[in-house]
């Protein structure tokens, strides 16, 4: 047996993947995890990275990097349009990311490469790759829940659910149930056209590729695969969750990960504190952001709370708390720019995540077997959302906008009273599930077994 996973190995050695992230936090991550993954089996990993948001070659010293001009102007990296950012980035990165593949091909002391690994957000990659004749697989760093919405938004286009009208957003949207209008992934933008071509172009090119990986588990989405299965003609394979690999990786994180959180954690009660955090790229109006402060402040439990800059429009940091919020918390709080979040939700001091759903939140809340108060943005934010606290029933979603007395509600509920026990029982069972998928035998090790073989035998 060991000796057929050695032949194997010796097999890989000296085939090259290229891995093509997309350059927003919640994508890098997952992408840099599975070429952590990839490597373990004997792959050699070239990344291919943007100038925005680049990545530091300096921790993956196993890796090769190319950095390419991604020819963003300032306004444009900083645009709070991330689907006009989207578009761009798939027109500008198209020639230096050919270039860059023309170099790495051209250069006979490289080893072959085996196939491209894209964020299906960069949709150009398909053609590009398809012109060198090389197979192309996607990352979905999503949930595989939100993608079947995606893949069904022609559809539903012709349904009539689009644009979406403000009188219709308590209505079910049948095919999809539980959702509500309310629930489909649309982001605020100037042209829901362009967000519609995008998606279409998103799932075309996932369906021409040569397969689709998945930071999740069979377990978890089990219907949203079986659909997925019937709908796509490719391979899929949810391998996740990745940060469970039992694999030394590096930070992928853009902002430096404040390590108070940890020390100001242990001083804390067990299950005692609540973590709030809204990602890389949510954004909130001040008196939003008030509201959040004083239902955290008036709940009575201690609070770690991450408040990126940015995060409050028109404001660099924490101008608009009122002076001496802090001070008169007496300890019972702390705010930091960035946390180190697996650590955070590991925490045993951690009892519930105030989050917005996005992927990656979601799915390390539910492998520390930690229960969410959901606060859903944008696009499958809001899917993610639905299922957590409908579906999966591991949280409590706050539904009638940002008020500091439901808050304090919904806090209490979560943290004091019966109902939150029973989410923590089975956000307790869904972390055991995750873990069962990465031992010997477990559905995300055998689909990776899967990949690994398919890859293996992809002709470039
Ligand atoms: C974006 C999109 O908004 C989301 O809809 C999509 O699912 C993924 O990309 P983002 O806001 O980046 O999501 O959130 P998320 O997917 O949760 O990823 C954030 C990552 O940053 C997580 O891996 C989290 O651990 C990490 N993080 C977050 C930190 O390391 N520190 C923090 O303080 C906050």
């Amino acid at each position: 047996m060991e000796n057929q996973i050695n032949t194997q190995m010796e097999q890989r050695k000296g085939r090259r993947l290229v891995l093509f992230p997309l350059p927003l936090q919640g994508h890098i991550n997952p992408m840099l995890l599975l070429a952590t993954i990839l490597h373990s089996k004997g792959f050699s990993i070239t990344i291919i990275h943007t100038n925005f948001n680049s990545l530091n070659p300096s921790h993956y010293p196993n890796f090769t990097f190319h950095s390419i001009p991604d020819g963003l102007l300032e306004s444009e990296a900083s645009s709070s349009d991330l689907v006009a950012l989207v578009k761009l980035l798939n027109i500008k990165c198209t020639d230096p990311f050919r270039a860059c593949m023309d170099k790495l091909l051209s250069d006979a002391s490289q080893e072959p490469i085996s196939c491209i690994i894209s964020d299906p957000l960069f949709y150009f990659t398909q053609a590009v790759a398809d012109s060198l004749k090389l197979p192309r697989v996607v990352l979905r760093t999503g949930g595989l829940s939100s993608f079947v919405v995606f893949a069904a938004f022609t559809l539903l286009r012709e349904r009539g659910y689009f644009p979406i009208q403000d009188s219709q957003l308590e209505e079910p949207v049948v095919e999809f149930p539980p959702l509500k209008v309310k629930d489909l992934p649309m982001i605020n933008t100037v042209d829901p056209n362009l967000y519609y071509e995008i998606i279409a172009s998103v799932v075309n090119g996932s369906k021409a590729s040569s397969g689709i990986i998945l930071n999740s588990f069979e377990e978890l989405e089990q219907s949203a695969l079986d659909t997925l299965r019937q709908e796509f003609p490719n391979p899929i394979f949810p391998i996740g969750p990745f940060h469970k690999y039992n694999l030394t990786s590096s930070s992928s994180s853009l902002l430096a990960q404040d390590q108070s959180s940890i020390s100001w954690l242990d001083k804390q009660a067990p299950k005692s504190v609540i973590y709030a955090s809204f990602g890389s790229l949510a954004a909130l109006s001040e008196s939003q952001f008030l509201e959040i402060a004083w239902g955290l402040a008036n709940s009575n439990q201690p609070f770690l709370w991450v408040v990126r800059p940015g995060l409050v429009r028109g404001s660099e940091w924490l101008e608009p708390l009122p002076t001496g919020f802090l001070q008169t918390l007496n300890g019972r709080a702390h705010i930091v720019k960035w946390a180190p979040q697996l650590e955070v939700l590991a925490h045993p001091a951690v009892g519930a995540f105030w989050t917005h759903n996005g992927w990656n939140s979601t799915l390390e809340s539910i492998c520390e077997g930690v229960p969410m108060i959901c606060m859903p943005f944008f696009t499958d934010q809001k899917v993610n959302a639905k299922y957590v606290s409908q579906i999966w029933k591991v949280g409590l979603q706050l539904e009638n906008g940002l008020d500091r007395l439901e808050i304090e509600r919904y806090i209490k509920r979560l943290m004091v009273e019966k109902e939150g026990e029973e989410l923590r029982d089975r956000i307790s069972k869904l972390k055991e599930k995750a873990k069962f998928c990465l031992q010997q035998g477990g559905s995300s090790l055998q689909n990776l077994d899967s990949l690994v073989s398919h890859i293996s035998k992809l002709e470039s």
